[in-house]
Formats: C-alpha cells, structure tokens, sequence
C-alpha cells in the first residue's frame, strides 16, 4: 500500500516536472538542429553547433542510465554540464520500450529481481524519487534532468536486449539476429521518438549502434535504414536521424557510390562513426607513432569521415559525429595513450562533433559483477571526480568550434 501511495506521487511529480518543462519551452530557444553541408546547425538561426558529447550508459541489464546508487540524478546532470560537455548520447535498450514483461517493471523490482539489492540501496539513498517508477518513466526523469542542466540529448539505440555491447555473435548485432527483431526495433524507435518529441533539446536518435556480425550486409542496411528513419521522422519531424554504419561502426565506405534514399526527409540525416585504438587495425603500441596515426587516419577518412568533405566523386556532403572513442584513463596502456594523442590532432584538424566514451565510473552490473569498474570513464567510481583531469582538458580543448557562422562548405 505504501508503496503504491509513493509510486503515485512520484508519478505526479514527474507529470508537473513535464508540464512544467513544456511551458519553459514556450519561451526558449529553439534546440532542435538542421543539416548543412557538413555541420550541425541550429534550426531556428542556422548558427552552427558543435557537439561535444559524452556517452551515458543506460543499455545494460537493468536499464537505468548508470551511477544512480552513487549521486543525486541532478547533481550528476549538473556536473556533466560543469565539465564543458554540451551534451549526452544516452543510451537504451529496445526491451525497455517494447518487452511487455520488462516494460512495467519498477526500479525496484528490476533491482530486487537482479539479485542487486546492495546497489539498490544506493539509489535509495540518492535518489529515493526513482525507485517505485516503472523503469521508462525513470529513464523519462533521466532526460528531464539532463534537459534541465541545459544539455542537448543524444537517444542511442544501443542493443534489443538489455545486456553489455558490442560482440560479433551477441544476437543484437544486425536485423534478423536472435534479439534483434525489426518490428520490435521500429516500434521501440517510434515509442522512444514519440516519448520525447516535445523536448527541443532531444536532438537526435542514433537508430542503431554498431551494426556487426555474420548477416550484415549493405543492402539490409539500405532497407532497414530507411525504413527506421522514415518512421521515427513521422513521429518526431524535428529531430535528427543518426546512422551508424557496418563492423562496429567502422565502415560507411558504401555511401560514397550510393547515397541513402529513399527517405521523406532531407535535412536531418547525420551520419556516426566510433573510433577505438584497434578499431582499424593498427597498432598503435609499438613503431613510429606517426607513421600509425597517418595509416589511422586515412582508414577513419576512407571508412566515412571524408564524407564531410565535398568532392565531384559524392554527391554529397554530410556530417559525421564521432559518437564513441575512448581510452583506460589510468594512463600505463602505451596504445591507448599513442592512439589519444593521434585522435586529438585529428579532431582539432577536422572540427567533427563527438562522443566520449563513456561519462560512467562503474555499472551497476557488468560481466556478472555487482560494482564493476570503469577505467575508461569520464568519472571516478565514486562519480563524484573526473578520474583524470589531464584527459579532461585535452577534451576540453576540442570543445570549442574552429568554424561558426559562415562555413566555406
Ligand atoms: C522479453 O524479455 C524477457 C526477459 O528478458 C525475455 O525472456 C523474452 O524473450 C522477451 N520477449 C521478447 C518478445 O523479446
Ligand atoms: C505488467 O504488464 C503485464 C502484461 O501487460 C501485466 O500482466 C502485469 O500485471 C503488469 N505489472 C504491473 C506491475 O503493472
Ligand atoms: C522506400 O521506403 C518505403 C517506406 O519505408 C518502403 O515502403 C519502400 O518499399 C521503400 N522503397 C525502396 C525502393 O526501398
Ligand atoms: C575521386 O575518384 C577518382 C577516380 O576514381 C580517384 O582517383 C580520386 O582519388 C577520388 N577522390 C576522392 C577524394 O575520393
């Protein structure tokens, strides 16, 4: 009984936060963005914008974006903010939108189910608010408080079942795997763009991260790609529609002879591309640090990055987000740090927008352990400290555009 009489006034606090959110809308700027050439740019004055993004995890089994059992939701939003981030791809797993038998579940019976109750106190203890809502309206909050921290959200499709990403035979790798079913997948992209289309700062949805696996293959991904973004465009005109391409997210290589068509829209396609140490296949731990970076950089450029440069061989020229790259911040892994450095001068030279990967200091549950660490995240695992500041300020110094107002293409 108590805890039912929680849950509805938990409800009706979120109900007034959205109402509330909605009248604040009336009066502010327009968010939503627009497509030109090769950069993002705000809808209502053309201004370019650059995002710089980090990835918040919200895929793994219980479905809650991250670190909720360690900091106040808005403390968290606040401090991502306070760091320089403009922005965060939040991600999400399709059973949280569409599997009858999770969708209704509570926090707390999700947590209680996991066998997690140790971390469920914590999020007690946070964030008490949170822990009788179904778990769509908790992830709802999530980008309530993101949005009032003055951040501009990312939705990622991450994976169908909620579970660790990205393996070749994990069954959420391409349409048609064991998980990955395309109704499912287009409703719980619609559910999702419908969830949130009267948010502006909700500025785009990634449909589907890191296509792999043994079915992929070009003309599925035209197929089904069309078809994932025509329908969350009729839900949700306004915002953009973010395309990863094939082998982990490596390779857009056949844009460049066929252009996605087929679509109802034109201004809102953007394309995204993750970038790790090995991702392209050099090594980055031993040789001529130069020579590797050029043999990196040419296959980022060839695999889709050069799409933002005009060229008579395209008839396009596009955007791309380099939506996940990342390193062990604790610093002894030579790779990682040769890799970062050839990263950061690529970025500076190119001015793409980004990702980090990822804000998280430890998961809830990862590989099967309560509390698991994060060594790439942005954060300590108590979340309450960036874990390396070094890492931040190079980030930071990619934050600001090279470019605003008139671009030259
Ligand atoms: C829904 O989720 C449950 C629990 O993970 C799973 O056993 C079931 O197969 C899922 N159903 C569908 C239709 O995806
Ligand atoms: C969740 O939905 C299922 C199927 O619609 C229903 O049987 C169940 O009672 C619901 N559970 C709660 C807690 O609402
Ligand atoms: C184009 O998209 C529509 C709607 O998604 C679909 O019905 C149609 O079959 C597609 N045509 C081609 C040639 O892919
Ligand atoms: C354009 O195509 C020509 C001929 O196929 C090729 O030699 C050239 O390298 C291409 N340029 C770019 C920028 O891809």
């Amino acid at each position: 009984m108590a805890s039912v009489r929680r849950a509805s006034v938990a409800d009706t606090v979120v109900r007034l936060l959205m109402v509330v959110l909605l009248c604040l809308c009336i009066t502010c700027d327009g968010h939503y963005l627009n497509v030109s050439s090769r950069w993002l740019v705000k809808e209502a004055d053309g201004q370019r914008i650059k995002l710089a993004c980090v990835n918040w995890a919200g895929h793994l089994e219980t479905m809650l974006p991250e670190g909720l059992n360690r900091q106040p939701l808005n403390r968290l939003a606040y401090h991502v903010n306070g760091m320089g981030f403009n922005c965060v791809r939040l991600t999400f797993a399709t059973y949280m939108l569409t599997n009858a038998t999770i969708y209704n579940r509570t926090v707390a019976q999700i947590f209680m189910d996991a066998k997690l109750e140790h971390t469920l106190r914590g999020i007690v203890i946070h964030n008490p608010e949170l822990i009788n809502l179904p778990i769509q309206d908790a992830y709802a909050c999530v980008v309530q408080q993101l949005t009032h921290a003055g951040l501009l959200i990312i939705l990622d499709n991450h994976v169908s079942k909620p579970q660790w990403c990205c393996a070749n035979n994990d069954g959420n790798g391409f349409w048609g795997d064991m998980f990955f079913d395309t109704n499912a997948w287009v409703q719980g992209l619609c559910l999702v763009a419908s969830m949130f289309k009267d948010n502006d700062q909700v500025v785009g949805i990634s449909l589907r991260n890191e296509l792999r696996g043994p079915k992929q293959n070009i003309n599925d991904w035209y197929k089904y790609m069309a078809l994932g973004a025509n329908a969350v465009h009729k839900v949700n005109p306004n915002t953009l529609i973010i395309l990863s391409g094939l082998h982990f997210d490596t390779d857009l290589r056949f844009l460049a002879s066929n252009h996605l068509k087929n679509l109802s829209f034109q201004d809102k396609l953007v394309y995204e591309m993750h970038w790790y140490t090995s991702s392209y296949g050099v090594n980055f731990a031993k040789g001529n640090l130069n020579k590797a970076c050029a043999i990196a950089t040419s296959s980022v450029m060839k695999g889709g990055a050069s799409m933002v440069i005009p060229t008579t061989n395209r008839s396009f020229t596009s955007p791309i987000i380099i939506s996940e790259f990342g390193i062990d911040q604790r610093g002894g892994n030579k790779a990682n740090n040769n890799f970062i450095t050839c990263f950061f001068a690529f970025m500076a030279s190119m001015d793409l927008d980004w990702a980090y990967w990822p804000l998280q200091g430890d998961y809830y549950i990862r590989h099967g352990n309560e509390g698991d660490e994060e060594y790439y995240g942005i954060l300590n695992s108590r979340w309450n400290e960036p874990r390396n500041t070094n890492l931040l300020s190079r980030l930071q110094a990619i934050q600001q555009p090279w470019k605003s107002g008139n671009f030259p293409f």
